[in-house]
């Protein structure tokens, strides 16, 4: 009988160090592949180009490979439990590093019942960081960006998403990364790579980084100038803060526009009257939407966008403007019920608590699994990872670069006029010269 030989990989670009690993299995016997689920893959990096469907298919196709199989998580060991093969075969690339750990249980496991790793030498000149690289350089389609919202909610417990206002900033959305434990309660655990999931198209930003206030003196025309300069030179999926999305004749505009250029999902909120931002600690709340109302606008936004992907996410503001919890469980199960594809709920509190205890009810008593934003801005305190505990789908940061940018600009301008010259400033505050030309 020929011998179960077992290999895994996410296969989102398949190069030639892919094609040796699986002939190098099928000289050992049938060669099942374990394919990496969006969400094993999601777990430890960016989530990849095409879906799991498309990735199995392409590796189905490949010779030497018999069977295709999903592999649900990252570590092997569930798998190797369920068909215990003869051999895994792997690169000799995972011997050190984030890996080494994974590839230690690999071999423990298969001991169990006298399986085999089985290491090929590792393929010098071409990995899939390299192909990555060389892909976002190409960029996104406008179809393949607006689908990964949607697909981002299936494979992450909390999609992290930070706000951008220029194409400079969606470049650091795009690019930044942090190495942190996996395990966050444990620091010598393996390291794992976060970035920010999603951009935020935020009003409040936009306006801001204009000079001018965040009571939509900014046009529609205007902040899609912004989406353009940022989808030009990023490829991560966009949510576009759509204030109150205007009058229902113009918000099916709005939405066939964003669905049209690529952007994921338009989040929009039951205020009438003079747009005032949410965070204003003093003064008069701005009065909520009658829910009838909105519930309209939803439904003819709904109506008007012609995709599956594109999302209409209903923002509700009753905890800001002092109406409680009932009111803003009863305005949500309305907004879902026409249509909304998410809600997002909004808070001024210094604390997370009011948030957290609306989540909770609204899974127990609305929906167990519609999507839920959250914005904690004033209640920062509050990690992600409670976020996600409690049921939150989407964080978003929705104003720190810019809150970040102005006081150092602020500050460098202030050097050069105390100064009389600008070589203390440009010593101490600023990126080199050589640094900015080399920047993009
Ligand atoms: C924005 O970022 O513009 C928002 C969130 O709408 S808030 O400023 O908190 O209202
Ligand atoms: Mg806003």
């Amino acid at each position: 009988m020929s011998k179960f030989v077992y290999v895994a990989m996410s296969a989102d670009i398949i190069h030639p160090g892919h094609l040796n690993i699986i002939s190098e299995a099928a000289k050992l016997g049938e060669v099942t592949v374990g394919v990496l689920t969006d969400a094993a893959i999601a777990s430890y990096k960016r989530l990849p180009y095409m879906n799991y469907d498309q990735r199995a298919a392409v590796v189905a196709a490949l010779k030497g490979v018999s069977h295709v199989v999903p592999q649900e998580t990252l570590d092997y060991i569930p798998n190797l439990e369920r068909y215990r093969p003869d051999f895994v075969v792997h690169g000799t690339d995972w011997r050190e590093g984030v890996q080494a750990k994974t590839r230690q249980g690999v071999i423990d496991t298969l001991a169990k019942w006298g399986g085999r790793l089985v290491e090929p030498e590792y393929t010098p000149g071409i990995s899939s960081t390299q192909l990555n690289k060389a892909i976002r350089e190409v960029g996104t389609t406008p179809d393949i960006r607006r689908a990964r919202l949607r697909r981002l909610l299936s494979a992450k417990p909390i999609v992290r998403t930070m706000e951008a206002h220029s194409g400079l900033s969606g470049l650091i959305v795009e690019n930044a990364f942090a190495m942190v434990p996996k395990d966050t309660s444990d620091p010598g655990s393996a390291r794992v790579r976060h970035e920010f999931d999603a951009m935020w198209l935020s009003s409040l930003t936009d306006s801001t980084l204009k000079g001018k206030p965040d009571n939509e003196s900014v046009d529609v025309t205007s902040r899609l100038r912004t989406v353009n300069d940022i989808l030009e030179i990023t490829t991560k999926p966009i949510i576009y803060d759509g204030d109150s999305g205007g009058l229902p004749e113009h918000f099916i505009y709005l939405v066939r526009t964003l669905e049209r250029l690529g952007v994921s999902a338009v989040i929009i909120e039951d205020k009438i009257g003079l747009k005032q931002n949410s965070l204003f600690e003093t003064g008069n709340v701005q009065p909520q939407a009658a829910v009838e109302d909105q519930c309209h606008k939803i439904k003819v936004g709904k109506q008007a966008q012609i995709t599956e992907d594109f999302m209409i996410i209903a923002r509700c503001e009753s905890l800001i403007t002092g109406k409680g919890e009932d009111d803003a469980i009863a305005r949500c199960k309305a907004y879902c019920e026409a249509g909304a594809d998410g809600i997002m709920i909004h808070s001024k509190s210094r604390t997370p608590d009011e948030v957290i205890s609306f989540v909770k009810r609204f899974r127990r008593e609305v929906s167990a699994d519609k999507p839920i934003v959250v914005v904690p801005s004033t209640y920062a305190q509050v990690t992600e990872y409670d976020l996600a505990k409690v049921g939150v789908n989407i964080v978003i940061y929705a104003n720190q670069l810019l809150r970040a940018a102005y006081p150092a600009m602020k500050a460098c301008a202030e050097r050069i006029l105390s100064c009389g010259r600008a070589l203390e400033a440009s010593e101490e505050l600023c990126l080199p010269i050589k640094d900015i030309l080399t920047l993009i």
